[in-house]
């Protein structure tokens, strides 16, 4: 295969941004086609990214014999569906996060991904991420020793929409913004979560509390995994300042810091001795360079026929950490895993 042919299912909001890099920044890979079935935003799309076919249907997409491969960046709740069918029809699969909405679900596509002889790669772009990875590589190096305490915090902007009020729905930043941390922290302990209790409160939005009683926008989260390690993550979602993502791993020989919310290394110290420097507002920007490697790595594993970073099963482990976590909050317990 010279370049693999990508098939973009999904024009939104992160979808996009899969468009943009695939459409020249990948070397394995070539977008080829987009999907979407609200013509809006398919022909916005297309007028931005010129791709020989288009489709409303990804039923239609999926038996163009082309496509190698397809990235799902569709309402999570579609996931299950439209990967599965790919599948069965032969195309490597690239999935966002949340994978799906019950591990059954995820269960379900790494099989039909399996039998079919497909990759199914997860979109956890932090893996990807320059300072995200050093970290682990440092850590494996042993460079703070044996990772004993991981803390994770990432605050998000972004004003709820209507639909994420409803924690059943949504899960809450829990789900919205920190699934992220739940997978670092995973990938950074090597291990598998055996305990979870979390809190949650609604600070900012108090005139959603009557309708919405189980909304929560700040979490703390408190984990236990098998090997001993525990993990702590504090969310937030609506914080006004900015995307604020850092993460610290507590080893038994030192400690490795990863991220900042400085956008760069200018500082200003004005005469009346304050000192400013230009910070973060967006996991677009913080996050840029990731998505590109992530989707190199994606058109790589196909072309060399090896496993993704980044599986179905740890799709499914995240699902799980979110799912407990949000258990935690409304039952107000710990849940054993
Ligand atoms: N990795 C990340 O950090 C990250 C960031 C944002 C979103 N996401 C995930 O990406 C997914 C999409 O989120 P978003 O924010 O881009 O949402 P969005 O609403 O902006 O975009 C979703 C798009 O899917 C289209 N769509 C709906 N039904 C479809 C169908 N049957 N076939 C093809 N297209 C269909 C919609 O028209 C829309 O254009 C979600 O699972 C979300 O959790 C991941």
């Amino acid at each position: 295969m010279e370049k693999v042919k990508v098939c973009l299912i999904g024009c939104g909001r992160a979808g996009m941004i899969h468009a943009r890099n695939y459409a020249g920044k990948v070397k394995n890979a070539e977008l080829t086609a987009l999907c979407d079935p609200f013509e809006a935003s398919l022909k916005a799309a297309a007028e931005e990214i010129s791709v020989p076919y288009v489709y409303t249907d990804y039923r239609e997409a999926i038996k163009n014999p082309e496509i190698d491969a397809v990235v799902v960046v569709t309402p999570t709740g579609l996931h299950r569906e439209i990967v599965i069918a790919a599948a069965e029809a032969g195309k490597h699969v690239f999935c966002e996060k949340p994978m799906a909405d019950s591990e059954e679900e995820c269960e379900e596509m790494i099989e039909a991904c399996r039998k079919n002889h497909v990759k199914l790669q997860l979109g956890f772009m932090r893996r990807f991420d320059k300072s995200f990875r050093r970290g682990k590589e440092l850590l494996d190096a042993g460079a703070a020793g044996a990772p004993t305490f991981i803390r994770s915090n990432t605050y998000g902007p972004s004003e709820p929409k209507e639909w994420m009020y409803d924690v059943r729905r949504s899960y809450g930043p829990i789900g919205e913004v920190n699934s992220h941390d739940f997978d670092t922290i995973r990938w950074y302990a090597g291990s598998e979560v055996k305990k979870i209790r979390a809190v949650g409160h609604n600070f900012r939005s108090p005139e959603k509390a009557a309708e919405y009683p189980e909304y929560y926008d700040t979490c703390g989260v408190l984990m236990e995994f098998e090997n001993g390690v525990i993990g702590m993550i504090s969310g937030a979602q609506y914080v006004q300042y900015g995307y604020d993502s850092r993460t610290e791993i507590l080893g038994t020989d030192g400690i490795i810091k990863v991220g900042t919310q400085h956008a760069n290394s200018v500082e200003v110290v004005a005469k009346d001795q304050v000192c400013t420097t230009d910070s973060i507002v967006s996991w677009r920007t913080l996050f840029t360079d990731a998505y590109t490697a992530e989707a190199n790595a994606f058109a790589d594993c196909i072309v060399n026929d090896t496993e993704p970073e980044v599986t179905g099963h740890d799709g499914k482990m995240a699902l799980r950490m979110v799912h407990a976590g949000l258990q935690s909050i409304l039952e107000g317990r710990e849940i054993e895993l």
